[in-house]
Order: structure tokens, then C-alpha cells, then sequence
């Protein structure tokens, strides 16, 4: 088939160097000519496992295009992508700006029947006013459908995500761009969901709400563990053997971070409120999601005591594994909060260092994870890169002015560490 993919950020490069794996001719849009012209290089601008090499092999069998032309895109192809940022704004609501000059752009340039298909997450009914708008400022009468397909892929994991999806969600309100739509996902083998745009669009927002609510239930019941010497992992090993409950997302940290859960969950209160609902439930997750900081910071302070002037060593600065992305990055926040308390860092990050200088500076990268520790009067892991697990501990030990780990994401286990001489703090354990 012949796709037009509008956006090339995560979720528009991923899913457009997808659809060309599978079989089908893509065409990806973006209006930052320097990054077409990265693309059309063989590069590309984010860091995701996978992504390169399977961008420049579709590239080079033909399948995979770049341009920043829209009407270009509009015209080669029959179903059009938006996969555009729709960032929050200071109140919580979401910014469709870049979504509604998309479908401007699309409209003037449509000169035959389209399928365009929502992929950004949206509030619902953003679906009803793109049709509108496209109505509006379409200069030929030509007829079009909207569809809304959103993305669940995870950074880190997108290319593995997309390729096995656990599901294919679309929300049409005419039948006509159904069968197109299950011949894009048909070699994907995924069951697809077919529903009216609202359901789909809230399918999103309420999916990633609770996950963020798992999070948050757990890390609420990792409080509980401490207050009470019980163990939040094996708690919630116990929990996740219910199948009603699962394992995944009960991971306690130092709280969830990145591009989505927190604007999600935000734009669903605001949606909600607006629908005239108090989503009172979500603003607790919020809570316990900051309060969570809140206590690993104390935690560091409670034990360090006075933080100006301390050296701290921090490993992680990627909002999780597996990715360069720093956006609203617990670790990149924490940092954040011990410098203001004067504390001096040493951080590293396996992928996320160029990315995080933009945000955090006056601290110092080092390259090798295990010269982080040399100097500190203690180290702290915020994100769960599964590398740290090989940190060398004797030379920790050594290079650490005195031997106090700060675990934010529990990747070690409390008994081994003590028997290795540390102070070891980590959470609900
Ligand atoms: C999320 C959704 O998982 C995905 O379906 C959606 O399309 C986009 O939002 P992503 O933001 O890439 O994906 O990351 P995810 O793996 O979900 O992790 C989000 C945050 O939660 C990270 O900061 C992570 O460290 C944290 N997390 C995750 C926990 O603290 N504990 C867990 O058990 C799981």
C-alpha cells in the first residue's frame, strides 16, 4: 500500500519504517528540513535499538522515503498518518496546534478521496474536529474519511512494540476506510479492535492513565513496606501472579517519568474536567507520583544530612532504559533537586549525556560508569539501565568516600549489598 506518515518524532518514524519493513511504500513527512536531511543521510535523530539499521534498509530497497513536502505526501499516497506532537500546555490541556495546521495542510492538498488516520494521542474528540477542519478548508469537494489508530508503543522497546502489537485499535465512523485499514495492519497478525473515533481516542488516554495508576499503587505500597520492613518487590511478585493483576508496571521507583504519562495523564484530568467529571482518582496518582521524589530526596538527605558541597555520583539521566530521551526524566528532576540543595554531581548515562546537557549543567559527565563513584560521599541510581547491574562494586566501594548506595530503582539485592559493606537505601525494601 501506499502510506503517507506525517510527523517523523518517535511514533511517526517507527511506525512509518514499520509499515516499509512489512511490505508497504511510505512516504514520511517532516517540515524540519534539516532533519529530512538527516533521514535522507541515514541517520537518525533519536536514539531507539533497531531504528537505524532497519530505516536504512528500507531506505535502500526503496520502500521508505523522506520529504517535507505534505502536498507531496498527500498526493503519492491514499492513507495519510498524523503523527505530529501534541505537547501540554501550563493548565494541563493539550496543544492540537500542530495537529490542526496538519489537517489544514492536508485539506488543501487533497485532490481525491483520503483515509486520514490519528496516530498523535489526542483528548477525546479531537477526531470530530479534524473532520471539520479538512471539511473546511478543502478546496476540492473531494470526499475523505478519519480514522484514529493510536500508538502504544514504548521508547526503547518501539520497533519490537509496533512489529508485535498486542493490539490494533481503530475508530472510524464510516465503514469505507475499514478494509483499508486491516490490509495496513494485516501482516502485523494482531488482533484489530474496530470502534466509533471517541472510544478509540479515550482507549489511549484511559490505557496510559492506568498504567501510570499501576505505577503509582505500587509505590504507594512501597511506603507501607518500608514503614512496615515488608518487601515491595516480593509483594508485588506476589500480586502479579494474579492474572487479573499482572507483573508488568509494578516496578517501584523513584517515580514515572518521559513525554507521556505525565502529559497524559494531565490532558485525561483536563478532558475530563471539561466533560464535567472530577477525575479525582488520576490526581492522586499525580500526587503519589511526586511525592515519591519527595521521599527519595529525604532520603538521601535524612542520611547525608547537610547536601551543599557534597559529591554526589548519579547513574542514569534517560527517563528510563533503553532510550536517549530526557523529557520530564525523574532522574534529570533529581538531579535538579540536589543541586538547588548544593550538592556537586557526577553523572553518566549510557545514551542520554548529549541530550541531557541541554537541560542540566554544572555537573560533570563522565564517560565510564565506573568512574562516576570516584570522589563521592555517595551514588545514586535513577534510571533502570540494565548495564548498572555490572557495576564494578569493589571498586565503588573503594572510589566511594564512604560506601552509601542510593537505589531509585532497586536493581540491586539489600542483603548482598550489605554483605558487600554498604549502606545500601533503595525503595520499599
Ligand atoms: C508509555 C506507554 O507504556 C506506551 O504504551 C505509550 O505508547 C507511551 O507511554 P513510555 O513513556 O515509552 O511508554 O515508557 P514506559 O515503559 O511505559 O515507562 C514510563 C515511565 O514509567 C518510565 O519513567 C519508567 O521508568 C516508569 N516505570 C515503568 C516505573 O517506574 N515502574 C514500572 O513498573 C514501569
Amino acid at each position: 500500500m501506499k502510506l503517507t506518515i506525517i510527523g517523523t518524532g518517535y511514533v511517526g518514524l517507527v511506525t512509518g519504517t514499520c509499515f516499509a519493513e512489512v511490505g508497504h511504500h511510505v512516504i514520511c513527512v517532516d517540515n524540519n528540513a534539516e532533519k529530512v536531511a538527516m533521514l535522507k543521510a541515514g541517520g537518525i535523530p533519536i536514539y531507539e535499538p533497531g531504528l537505524e539499521e532497519l530505516v536504512q534498509k528500507n531506505v535502500a530497497e526503496g520502500r521508505l522515503s523522506f520529504t517535507a513536502s505534505t502536498a507531496e505526501g498527500v498526493e503519492k499516497s491514499d492513507i495519510i498518518f498524523i503523527a505530529v506532537p501534541t505537547p501540554p500546555q501550563a493548565d494541563g490541556s493539550v496543544d492540537l496546534s500542530f495537529i490542526e495546521g496538519v489537517a489544514r495542510e492536508i485539506a488543501g492538498a487533497m485532490t481525491s478521496y483520503k483515509i486520514i488516520v490519528d496516530k498523535s494521542t489526542v483528548p477525546v474528540k479531537t477526531g470530530e474536529k479534524v473532520a471539520e477542519t479538512i471539511k473546511r478548508y478543502c478546496k476540492a469537494k473531494v470526499e475523505f474519511d478519519v480514522v484514529s489508530n493510536p500508538e502504544f508503543l514504548r521508547e526503547g522497546f518501539a520497533v519490537q512494540d509496533l512489529m508485535k502489537p498486542d493490539r490494533v485499535v481503530v475508530g472510524e465512523r464510516s465503514q469505507r476506510p475499514v478494509p483499508a485499514m486491516k490490509q495496513v495492519y494485516e501482516p502485523f497478525k494482531a488482533p484489530i479492535i474496530v470502534t466509533d473515533i471517541n472510544s478509540a481516542e479515550l482507549i489511549k488516554h484511559a490505557a496510559n492513565s492506568f498504567l501510570a495508576l499501576k505505577i503509582s499503587y505500587i509505590n504507594a505500597v512501597s511506603i507501607i513496606c518500608e514503614a512496615s520492613g515488608a518487601n515491595v518487590q516480593e509483594v508485588a511478585n506476589g500480586m502479579g501472579m494474579d492474572a487479573r493483576i499482572g507483573r508488568q508496571f509494578l516496578d517501584a521507583s523513584l517515580g514515572f517519568g518521559g513525554s507521556c504519562f505525565p502529559k497524559d495523564l494531565s490532558a485525561f484530568i483536563k478532558i475530563s474536567d471539561q466533560l464535567g467529571y472530577n477525575f479525582a482518582l488520576l490526581k492522586e496518582v499525580q500526587r503519589i507520583n511526586s511525592f515519591q521524589m519527595e521521599r527519595f530526596v529525604k532520603k538521601i538527605s535524612d542520611t547525608l544530612w547537610v547536601l551543599k558541597d557534597k559529591k554526589i555520583g548519579v547513574l542514569g539521566l534517560a527517563f528510563k532504559q533503553n532510550t536517549d530521551d530526557v523529557r520530564t526524566s525523574p532522574a534529570i528532576d533529581l538531579c535538579q533537586r540536589l543541586q538547588k540543595e548544593g550538592a556537586i554531581l557526577r553523572v553518566h548515562d549510557p545514551k542520554a549525556m548529549e541530550k541531557a546537557r541541554a537541560l542540566l549543567q554544572g555537573v560533570t559527565y563522565v564517560a565510564d560508569m565506573n568512574e562516576v563513584a570516584q570522589g563521592c560521599d555517595a551514588l545514586v541510581i535513577a534510571t533502570e539501565w540494565p548495564v548498572f547491574k555490572k557495576l564494578d562494586l569493589d571498586r565503588a566501594r573503594k572510589d566511594l568516600t564512604h560506601p552509601i548506595i542510593f537505589d531509585g530503582r532497586n536493581l540491586f539485592d539489600p542483603a548482598e549489598m550489605e554483605r558487600l559493606g554498604f549502606i545500601y537505601k533503595s525503595i520499599g525494601r
